[in-house]
């Protein structure tokens, strides 16, 4: 166990992005509360979690993990639930056969309401306002009352993750996830899509498989691997008085867990070595991602490392890259050859979204085309270096929104005001992040496929 940690010893450490909450009696109240509560998601499932991410660190597998930037209370219904949870699982389809390998399924989702910011302050015109710190903190609309941060959002915070959780669960095992369905569905996407033809061959080999797979007898009904989906939940660990109040003993190890979602991230503006957001993280037995952002040096990533996975264990720690299209192959060389140099054990993956945020015609967006960018340069640099592209992390939704531009059903600067809905930063929508998915297994099948030319002409 972490030497000196409790799970309040990050009180002890100088914190950034706290709220401010002017109700101290009110706060201490509800965190009380939600100790009483139960774990949402049990140290069990955290393991094997870990057990999956070290396949991964290890070169046997990739990482999806996506959802919201930020969930929204007003936002809580099945339907979103359902589409969000259809387009990633078409993803996973997509990028299992892509990678010929297995993907490890983690939504942002059941969890993800605290927002870092870059200003304490918003300012319209001659109003200034404490900033949204998301639905956990205090409310969007632009008004003295909303911004206040309120305690008994916590709560509200919990009880919505728990019920959208359950409802996860009861997809991922229930039939809704049966590999045969999402199939459908993808084929779905690939008749509607202008590019459609673009994806058609990858998507006829995946029914060709399936196909195959029927006639020699496997299906969903004599097995159960086709049916059901392991799918895990994160977030960023940001509100820390919450997470504490979610960190629970597992009476089967003896172990601290945050029980408040499977993996926790480190945000980039919080990952100070001796400041609270590590000093919680490193304590606690889940499996971590550390956002790391072009001020990250690699003597500085080594040092975070020894604090926060001492025993290099593999699928301990998973390193979210999010550089910015044009930046990542500056910085990420010398973190990779710094880690492998290192011996250091760990799961590489691309955040396409966060250093790729653009202002056009007032609306915050990320041209999907530097997104693509990104992530085929992230992976060209694994090549290079010899390391294994472990993952992308990536901020989406199931609908059909208007956030990000381009495409394949072109979102135009102008197209942004028609349905711009999300509350914080801008998400692929359900087509745009399926095409990622499939540009991507285009890409890693072929690689595949020519060095199994390779072997077989050898
Ligand atoms: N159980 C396997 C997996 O999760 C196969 C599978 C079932 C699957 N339903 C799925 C894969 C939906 C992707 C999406 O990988
Ligand atoms: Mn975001």
């Amino acid at each position: 166990m972490a030497q000196n940690w409790t799970p309040n010893s990050w009180r002890q450490k100088p914190i950034q992005q706290v709220p401010d909450y002017p109700d101290q009696a009110a706060l201490h109240a509800a965190e009380d509360q939600l100790a009483t509560y139960p774990p949402l998601v049990f140290a069990g499932e955290a393991r094997r979690l870990t057990k999956a991410l070290a396949n991964v660190a290890e070169g046997r597998g990739f990482l999806l993990q996506g959802g919201d930037c930020a969930e929204s209370f007003a936002e809580h219904g099945a339907d979103n639930i359902r589409d969000f949870f259809r387009a990633f699982l078409q993803m996973a389809v997509v990028l299992t056969f892509g990678a010929q390998q297995p993907v490890v399924k983690v939504g942002r989702i059941a969890g993800q309401f605290a927002k870092p910011r870059s200003s304490n302050i918003e300012k319209h015109g001659d109003l200034s306002l404490p900033s949204y710190r998301g639905d956990i903190i205090n409310g969007i609309e632009f008004t003295e009352e909303a911004r206040i941060p309120r305690p008994e959002r916590q709560i509200e915070a919990y009880r919505q993750s728990a019920a959208t959780l359950n409802l996860l669960r009861a997809f991922a095992m229930g039939g809704y996830a049966n590999l045969e369905n999402v199939h459908q569905w993808m084929l779905g996407f690939v008749k509607d899509s202008p590019q459609g033809e673009r994806y058609r061959k990858l998507a006829a080999r995946i029914t060709e498989t399936m196909d195959f797979m029927k006639a020699i007898g496997i299906s969903s009904d004599n097995n159960p691997s086709l049916r059901e989906t392991d799918f895990f939940t994160s977030h960023e660990a940001l509100l820390l008085g919450y997470e504490q109040a979610l960190t629970r003993v597992d009476s089967t190890s003896g172990d601290w867990y945050a029980t408040s979602g499977h993996m926790i991230w480190i945000g980039d503006r919080t990952r100070q070595p001796d400041h609270a957001h590590i000093e919680y993280c490193r304590g606690i037995r889940n499996p971590l991602g550390l956002k790391c952002g072009p001020s990250l040096t690699a003597d500085g990533l080594l040092e975070l490392i020894d604090i926060l996975n001492p025993g290099n264990d593999a699928g301990r720690l998973t390193l979210i890259c999010r550089f910015g299209y044009d930046k990542v192959a500056e910085h990420l060389p010398r973190l990779i050859r710094a880690v492998e140099r290192e011996g250091r054990k760990v799961v590489w993956s691309c955040d396409p979204m966060h250093g790729n945020t653009i202002t056009l015609n007032n609306y915050k967006t990320r041209p999907f085309e530097r997104v693509l960018s990104e992530v085929e340069s992230f992976f060209q640099i694994h090549r290079a270096e010899g390391s294994h592209p472990g993952g992308i992390h990536v901020e989406m939704t199931g609908k059909d929104v208007t956030e990000c531009t381009g495409g394949a059903r072109a979102v135009s600067a102008e197209d942004l005001q028609d349905r711009y809905h999300t509350h914080c930063d801008p998400r692929l929508n359900a087509d745009q992040a399926l095409e990622l998915a499939f540009l991507l297994a285009e890409r890693m099948k072929g690689a595949m496929d020519e060095k199994k030319l390779a072997v077989a002409s050898a």
